[in-house]
């Protein structure tokens, strides 16, 4: 398969049998941009300027930052929300803008758990000394996680009643309605990096002896919950999808075929994306360097029926690379994160480079093209 597969478009199947279709295969993932100035979760312009470039630099699903399902579940007090009406109606206007440029709109639904109520990592903020918890009193707030774990380096959380556990998921159920209003297209379970549905998933943060741990079944289960709450109420025309750590690198800890079981089974209830990071819980003794994380996506989508929309994120900045990771049929697309930070039209540009007809927009013709 040529490189310029890159640039085929796909469709995400979704369960209403019309699909999501994308113009190529290059996506951009979740990047917190730690901006909400007031914090009160509301997305500002610099939401709108941020992701709207990406969307006429040519990426074809673009989706938003961790954005969280209740206020308690951010990481800092500048993440996005979707816990309010305010904020969908803020969201909007960005997933027009998204929409209009001829890519699609996605969120990213997340909750910190153990790891929220931080400062977040904005340069000024960490020249500052400004790293980890946020102190009382400057604000930080209360966090919860599966079970508490010095893992995190960070203030002790409080481990969730089964019955919190219950309301959580309807939080997810909720943010993933509002998703829906506010215009998002694809909405994306955050199960990765150490957050709080992965501090469930994984036996090093999960160290509860009630239904939500121990077994495989009892940690996935808090997940299981989520994905089948958020189906009940997320339209059949859009897409469904999850994040996840596909291995911890940590001795003990989850691996990949903990992922390949639990995809199949989301698979069933209807995720049709599968993002494929790692890492976030431990300490890490993983690999690292280009494309590190492309064999865990490669795993998945050799276990997953072949309409599954299977990415690989991480150290992907060629697009020679990009181009190859998707005509080999390593992954079915590409995350293209810091790179993007670099070069917002890193698409348009890798198009060219690999011989593609180009989506860079009109106004731009007589940039480089
Ligand atoms: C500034 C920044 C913010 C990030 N925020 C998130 C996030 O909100 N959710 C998430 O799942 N991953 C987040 N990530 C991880 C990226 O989505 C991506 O997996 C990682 O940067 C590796 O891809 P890359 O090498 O192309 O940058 C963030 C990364 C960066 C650099």
């Amino acid at each position: 398969m040529p490189q310029s597969q890159l640039f085929a478009p796909v469709t995400i199947p979704t369960r209403s049998g019309e699909g999501l279709k994308l113009r190529n295969r290059v996506v951009l993932p979740p990047m917190c941009q730690y901006s909400v100035e007031k914090r009160d979760g509301v997305p500002t312009a610099w939401h709108l300027a941020h992701l709207g470039s990406m969307a006429h630099g040519g990426y074809s699903l673009v989706i938003t930052e961790a954005t969280a399902v209740v206020a308690a579940g951010r990481i800092s007090d500048r993440d996005t929300g979707l816990w309010n009406e305010e904020q969908v109606e803020a969201w909007k206007p960005i997933t027009q803008y998204i929409r209009s440029q001829g890519a699609v709109p996605g969120v990213q639904l997340a909750h910190a758990g153990a790891k929220a109520s931080t400062y977040g990592w904005l340069k000024d903020l960490a020249d500052a000394g400004k790293v980890g918890s946020i102190g009382d009193e400057e604000g930080g707030w209360e966090t919860f996680t599966s079970s508490p774990s010095e893992l995190y380096g960070l203030k002790p959380a409080t481990q969730m009643s089964t019955a919190q556990i219950k309301d959580s998921v309807q939080d997810w159920a909720q943010g993933a309605k509002r998703a829906d209003a506010a215009g998002f297209d694809l909405v994306q379970i955050h199960a990765a990096h150490g957050y709080l549905v992965h501090q469930f998933l994984s036996p090093l943060s999960n160290k509860r002896t009630d239904e939500y741990g121990g077994s495989f079944e009892n940690r996935t289960r808090y997940l299981r919950e989520i994905i089948e709450a958020v189906a009940a109420v997320w339209p059949e025309n859009k897409a469904l999808g999850i994040r996840f750590s596909g291995e911890d690198w940590v001795e003990e800890g989850w691996v990949i075929a903990d992922t390949i079981q639990l995809a199949k089974e989301l698979y069933g209830f209807g995720v049709r994306h599968f993002d494929l990071s790692s890492a976030g819980i431990g300490k890490f003794y993983g690999p690292s360097g280009p494309g590190y994380q492309v064999p865990l996506a490669q795993a998945v989508k050799e276990a997953l029926p072949e309409d599954a929309f299977v990415t690989a994120v991480g150290v992907i900045t060629e697009p020679a690379q990009a181009g190859q990771i998707v005509g080999t049929g390593q992954a079915d697309g590409v995350c293209i994160g810091r790179a993007a930070l670099g070069d917002p039209q890193w698409p348009n540009r890798a198009a060219q480079a690999l011989g593609a007809e180009m989506a860079a927009p009109a106004q731009y013709w007589r940039g480089h093209w």
